[in-house]
């Protein structure tokens, strides 16, 4: 099939209500029509995700969002025209006709406009709204790659369009413009400085909204996982020498690393060591995101 029928298909296959796992910048997501409640019920199942966690509806472009949201600020609006499309997520008040399913029952939704060429085709073909978490199981490292989706999901989605690697590799920035002041609720590679910038002003620190879902466990492989300084690791190695059987560089500049973290964390969450363990990374804002993933992937408790 070409992209172009698999483009077709899915759309089709997502007015019939089934699902479709498909690429965006960020991660892959598992996509059901959002104005099909039994459809978005069934992300839930093939997720093993409570239904209070919200789910994220992804547009095509700006025209279709006040199908959504409503009580849009000019400050959402000039996010919006500025990182739209790409890996920024906004909270807001939601339209009456948004599922409760959708949205956990909150006032508010979660809109993102992709970038990622297939995800924009498909968006474009389907002609409305897609609901799309992460296409991973609940807790589990979300997949950035086809492979990894059906690794996780198998035969609970219809079709996979493949899309190759994703270029950021990290879940969007989520930022709350549904109160008072915007405030960041999911660090991402979009950075608050970046956002600051456009808007002229400091972002809040405390957001109005419960943030369901960023459970400390989320992003965890099954394997033990800690973060440790280099100086930490080096007075390990000696006596570990024999027993370290693999060692990968994730990369020096913050956007490399992003791009590979989650891959490289579910190889060797597969290759089954006893112990999986992190060089920490500079505690810098361009760094903020990935050091919240570690921080997730490291928690303990499972
Ligand atoms: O990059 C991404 O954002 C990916 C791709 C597929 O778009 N999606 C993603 O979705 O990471 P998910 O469901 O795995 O994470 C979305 C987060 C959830 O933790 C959820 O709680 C939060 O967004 N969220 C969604 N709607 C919300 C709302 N109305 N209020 C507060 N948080 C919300
Ligand atoms: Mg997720």
């Amino acid at each position: 099939m070409t992209d172009n029928q698999c483009i077709k298909r899915a759309a089709g296959l997502l007015r019939e209500g089934r699902l479709v796992a498909f690429p965006t910048e960020t991660v892959y997501g598992l996509g059901a029509d959002a104005s099909n409640a039994t459809a978005v019920r069934n992300i839930f199942a093939a997720k093993a995700r409570p239904v209070t966690n919200p789910l994220i509806i992804h547009i095509a472009d700006i025209s279709q969002l006040e199908a959504y949201a409503t009580d849009i600020s000019m400050q959402a609006r000039q996010l919006a025209a500025h990182f739209w499309p790409g890996p920024l997520t906004m909270i807001l008040r939601k339209q009456a006709a948004v599922l409760d399913i959708v949205t956990g029952g909150q006032a508010t939704v979660g809109i993102r406009v992709p970038r990622h060429p297939l995800a924009q085709a498909l968006l474009r073909e389907f002609g409305s709204g897609v609901a799309a978490p992460s296409a991973n199981k609940f807790m589990h490292i979300s997949p950035t790659d086809a492979n990894a989706v059906r690794a996780e999901l198998g035969d609970e989605v219809q079709l996979v369009l493949d899309g190759g690697d994703c270029e950021v590799g990290l879940e969007s920035t989520i930022i709350d413009m549904s109160g008072d002041q915007p405030v960041i609720l999911r660090p991402g590679m979009i950075h608050a400085a970046a956002i600051e910038a456009v808007l002229g002003m400091q972002l809040g620190t405390h957001s109005t909204q419960r943030a369901p879902g960023m459970h400390l466990l989320h992003y965890s492989p099954r394997t033990m996982t800690v973060l440790m300084d280099s100086n930490a690791i080096q007075s390990l190695l000696p006596a570990a020498s024999t027993r370290v059987l693999r060692q990968t560089e994730l990369g020096l500049d913050p956007s490399d690393y992003a791009h590979n973290l989650y891959r490289v964390l579910r190889e060797l969450d597969n290759a089954q060591f006893a112990r999986i363990i992190i060089e920490d990374v500079p505690h810098t804002s361009e760094w903020a995101a990935i050091r919240d993933r570690l921080t997730k992937a490291c928690a303990r408790d499972k």
